[in-house]
């Protein structure tokens, strides 16, 4: 080839590749991501912008834009229905999925989402969000196939979610999951907490432990995990294990975050538990992932709970 004609065609190329990497900065995660698993939805289409280039007519992958939460998601009727009679994820697949429901919840556009309500995916629960009631227990238990002596029960689909997530640790070659504590009643966390800070001191214990009424463990949807391979480890080396990395990077594909991780006790006010994880469904576990959070605080854009009101 000629070397002008060499020349323009490089250019013409060079214009070209600049044009598909501008389209794709535009591009969302899921499609810089590909396909990922059952929980992430499609946006509905009357609570989110998406924008389709034709395969077949351009060559070029489909480009989305990130999905645009409703003005009001919750005059939706599909929103409305689904908190009438549909589950969780139905709210959140409404809202346009977990990033969309996440960003309507923090900018607070979303007021018939209640971050109180101890029965939902989305509760919050901190120290300064006790459990509302105070002595709330869960309407649901299950339990896991694999726990150890004393662990208890957490939520029924908590239960199936945590039997997953063993099955797909065992499929990762890092072992088995096991529930060490599930749901802990009010008058349980009476007993774990005192003995907390009868053994550590007061402010000691309250970065280990929750008062009474203001532990996840009440919701039914944390779960102290432990890493099985023959037999079980404690909570306290889970994090060090094949399988508490495993966790802390896929657990999300399964519902279940790790609340509270290193360097985040002045949100949290506790310190870095890698064992306890919180169950807060696939397409809530997917958006906080994908978005690179590592409080349910932050997430929800709520203020920092380092310590108790009063
Ligand atoms: N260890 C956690 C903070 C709890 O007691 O709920
Ligand atoms: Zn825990």
């Amino acid at each position: 080839m000629h070397p002008r004609l060499v020349l323009v065609a490089s250019v013409t190329i060079g214009l070209a590749v600049a044009l598909i990497g501008a389209l794709w900065s535009l591009a969302d995660g899921s499609a810089q991501n590909g396909p990922r698993g059952a929980g992430v939805k499609d946006p509905d289409p009357a609570a989110a912008a998406r924008i389709e280039m034709p395969a077949a007519a351009t060559s070029l992958p489909a480009v989305r834009l990130r999905a645009v939460t409703a003005a009001d998601p919750c005059a939706l009727p599909a929103v409305q229905q689904a908190l009438a009679s549909g589950g969780d994820d139905a709210v959140i697949g409404a809202f346009g999925g977990g990033a969309a429901f996440r960003a309507a919840v923090a900018t607070g556009n979303a007021p018939c989402i209640d971050l109180a309500d101890p029965n939902r995916d989305w509760v919050v629960v901190n120290k300064i969000r006790p459990l509302n009631p105070i002595t709330f227990a869960p309407s649901s238990f299950g339990d896991p196939a694999l726990s150890v002596d004393g662990a208890g029960s957490v939520r029924s689909d908590v239960a199936q979610a945590l039997d997953r997530l063993s099955a797909g640790a065992d499929a990762a070659g890092v072992g088995s999951i096991a529930l060490a504590s599930g749901y802990r009643s009010y008058d349980t966390q009476v007993q774990t907490y005192s003995g907390q800070i009868a053994q550590y001191g007061q402010a000691q214990g309250d970065a280990l432990s929750a008062r009474p009424g203001h532990s996840e463990h009440q919701t039914g949807l944390a779960a102290d995990v432990v890493s099985c391979a023959g037999g079980c480890g404690s909570i306290d080396s889970f994090g060090g294990t094949d399988a508490g990395a495993w966790v802390a990077q896929n657990g999300w594909q399964y519902g279940f975050i790790v609340r509270y991780v290193a360097g985040q006790t002045p949100i949290t006010g506790y310190d870095a538990e890698p064992w306890h994880l919180r169950y807060v469904g696939v397409p809530l576990a997917t958006a906080y992932h994908d978005g690179g959070y590592a409080t349910l605080e932050q997430f929800f854009g709520l203020p920092a709970a380092p310590a108790y009101a009063g």
